[in-house]
C-alpha cells in the first residue's frame, strides 16, 4: 500500500496572513491547508520512490491536464535532480492529456478526453500518470482502461492528493502525496471553474467563492 502525508479532518490549517496569497483570492479562502513548500518537499520524497521503482527503464510520464500541470512539473524536475546526480539514469519522455469531469464544486457522471497526444504513442512503454486529485477514482479508472487497449509495458499512477470521500471507489494510486479531507480545495493547478491555479498553497475554498464563481 502506499504511504502518504495524512491531513486529518480537523486540520486547522494555517492563517492566510501568515503567508502570501493573490490579494484577488483573499476573501474566497478561509485557511492555507498545504503550503506549497510542503508540497515541494513531500513531491521530492515521491521522485525518489518512483525512481527506486520505475527506475530502470525509459519513462513516458503522462500528465493528466489541467489540474495536474504544477505537480507535473515539479515532480519531473525532481527527477531530473536524481537523474543528474546519481550513477544510474533514466530517459523520461512527456505526453499530455486533458480530461474533463468536473462543473462547479461537483463531479459529473461522464470523464470526457477532450485532447492531448495519442494514446497509441504509448504502446509498449512504460508510463506514469501524474493526476492531481482522486476523488471518486472514476477519472483514473476511465483513463487506465482507455490506455490499456493501447498496451502499454507498465502503468503506474501518480496522484498529489486522494480525498477522504464516501464517494470513493475504492480506487487507490500507486503513490500518493497527502490524503486529505471531503472538501473543495484549490491552488496549485487545482480550479474551481478555472480559476485559483494562480495560488501556491493548496486552500479550502469558502462557500461565499462557490457562489461568487459559479457557471
Ligand atoms: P474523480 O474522477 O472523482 O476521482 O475526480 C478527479 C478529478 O476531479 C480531478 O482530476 C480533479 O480535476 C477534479 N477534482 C476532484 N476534487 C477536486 C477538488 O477538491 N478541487 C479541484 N478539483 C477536484
Ligand atoms: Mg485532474
Amino acid at each position: 500500500m502506499a504511504s502518504y502525508l495524512e491531513i486529518p479532518d480537523d486540520e486547522e490549517g494555517h492563517d492566510l496572513d501568515l503567508f502570501c496569497v493573490p490579494r484577488h483570492y483573499e476573501s474566497d479562502l478561509d485557511k492555507v491547508i498545504i503550503p506549497h513548500g510542503l508540497i515541494m518537499d513531500r513531491t521530492e520524497r515521491l521522485a525518489r520512490d518512483i525512481i527506486r521503482d520505475m527506475g530502470g527503464h525509459h519513462i513516458v510520464a503522462l500528465c493528466v491536464l489541467k489540474g495536474g500541470y504544477k505537480f507535473f512539473a515539479d515532480l519531473l524536475d525532481y527527477i531530473k535532480v536524481l537523474n543528474h546526480n546519481s550513477d544510474k539514469s533514466v530517459p523520461l519522455t512527456v505526453d499530455f492529456i486533458r480530461v474533463k469531469s468536473y462543473c462547479n464544486d461537483k463531479s459529473t457522471n461522464s470523464v470526457k478526453v477532450i485532447g492531448g497526444d495519442e494514446l497509441s504513442n504509448l504502446s509498449g512503454k512504460n508510463v506514469l500518470i501524474v493526476e492531481d486529485i482522486v476523488e471518486t477514482g472514476r477519472t483514473m479508472q476511465t483513463l487506465l482502461s482507455l490506455l490499456s487497449e493501447c498496451s502499454p509495458k507498465m502503468v503506474k499512477v501518480v496522484s498529489l492528493l486522494v480525498k477522504r470521500t464516501p464517494r470513493s471507489s475504492g480506487y487507490r494510486p500507486d503513490y500518493i502525496g497527502f490524503e486529505v479531507p471531503d472538501a473543495f480545495l484549490v491552488g496549485y493547478a487545482l480550479d474551481y471553474n478555472e480559476y485559483f491555479r494562480d495560488l501556491s498553497h493548496i486552500c479550502i475554498l469558502n462557500d461565499q467563492a462557490k457562489e461568487k464563481y459559479k457557471v
